[in-house]
């Protein structure tokens, strides 16, 4: 299959869609009705874009990221009046929630209509709805005209896609067209909050944080146990996504989290390079400016022989975001063979962060 790129060229100057950037779209949008599959950007990383009420498209779209079909997908909407005939109700904690949230970086799992086909929910009687504030996602759904079906627009297995680039890399030849519009602002996936139950749960962190959720609904938010720890066999996770082992580094990653004192975390981040090292394993890096400096205090630190990536400042959490896959998709390009990853502090943002590091990670964490 030979894959279009659209380079939005006005929009990647000025971040404002000129009439010819739309003359583009309009070419993308077609795909999407017909069947076709649009990698596109988003606020929060790139999605695989389809037409989420043809199950072929959703079959195109799990053949093309190599995902196994039981993982449902996300619809994409551009005005909420597309929400209602998506789902079978809309309770009033949704309706708040995408009051003030909407459009932006959460997704909400309903009760989903007769409208939404199996194929497009992995069979769930559940259906996610996310309602993007990009201005590429948002014109392409509305030019599209029918609700967008879009996963990440990585290979299944692989960090998700925040710049085209990364989808050309990933999707070439597998999709119909990749739409260039720069790089996703937020850096990490929707937060995803299940609203189909009596009591909204989170199931996956992002942007829209825990403390923006309870302090909109006045409640607090359980979470899902795969947010708490690895899962046990027989544990099946709400969002079925969450179980697979995604974002893993080709290389064995070791996350290291300070409770107290962050710069606590350095000279036992010190000792996992010096082993890994005397393991004959090269050394990978992964941490804030800050890190490095108290590293480089540590006399025995030696640069030189570690392949190091900075996440920016701790004191940024919206660059670690930002920059978090991308960090994990160039420590692949290297010959690390051992990374030590630093950990970041759990408000916030900083939680979908940690989450997606835990989970690069397998789970190996070590507080200090
Ligand atoms: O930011 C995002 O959400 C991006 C952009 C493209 O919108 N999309 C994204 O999609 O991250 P994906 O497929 O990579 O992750 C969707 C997650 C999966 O873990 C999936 O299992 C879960 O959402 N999910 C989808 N539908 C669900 C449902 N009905 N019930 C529970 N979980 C669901
Ligand atoms: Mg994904």
């Amino acid at each position: 299959m030979d894959t279009k790129i659209i380079r939005l060229e006005d929009y990647l100057r000025t971040e404002i869609l000129s009439d010819a950037d739309r003359d583009k779209l309009k070419i993308a949008a077609k795909i999407l009705r017909d069947g076709g599959l649009v990698a596109f950007p988003t606020e929060t990383v790139y999605g695989l874009g389809g037409n989420a009420l043809l199950p072929e498209a959703s079959e195109r779209i799990y053949a093309a990221k190599g995902r196994p079909s039981d993982n449902p997908l996300i619809v994409h909407i551009a005005d909420i009046t597309e929400l209602e005939p998506l789902t079978a109700e809309i309770p009033e904690a949704a309706r708040r929630m995408a009051e003030r949230y909407w459009p932006g970086p959460l997704t909400m799992v309903f009760k989903k209509s007769p409208l939404v086909p199996a194929r497009t929910t992995g069979g769930l009687d559940t259906v996610a709805v996310r309602f993007p504030v990009h201005p590429v996602a948002m014109e392409l759904i509305r030019m599209a005209g029918v609700p967008v079906a879009a996963p990440s627009a990585n290979r299944s297995g692989r960090p998700s896609t925040t710049t085209a680039a990364h989808c050309i890399e990933d999707l070439t030849g597998r999709v119909d067209a990749i739409v260039d519009g720069g790089s996703a602002d937020i850096g990490v996936e929707s937060t995803i909050l299940d609203v189909s139950g009596d009591v909204p749960q989170l199931l996956r962190p992002g942007a829209v944080t825990r403390e923006m959720i309870e302090e909109t609904l006045q409640i607090s938010v359980p979470e899902d146990a795969a947010l708490k720890g690895p899962l046990g066999a027989d544990v099946r996770p709400k969002a079925p996504g969450m179980k697979y082992r995604h974002y893993a580094p080709k290389a064995p990653m070791q996350l290291v989290m300070a409770r107290r004192d962050p710069a606590d975390a350095a000279p036992e981040i010190l000792r996992f390079l010096r082993e890994a090292a005397d393991r004959g394993q090269k050394p990978a890096l992964l941490c804030s400016v800050e890190c490095l400096e108290e590293l480089k205090r540590l006399d025995s630190f030696c640069e030189k022989d570690i392949i190091i990536r900075l996440t920016g400042s701790r004191s940024d959490q919206t660059v670690m975001a930002h920059d978090l896959f991308e960090c994990l998709r160039e420590m692949d390009e290297t010959d690390a063979a051992y990374i030590v990853a630093e950990g970041c502090s759990e408000q916030q943002l900083g939680y979908a962060v940690m989450n997606r590091l835990k989970k690069a990670a397998a789970w190996q964490i070590l507080y200090v």
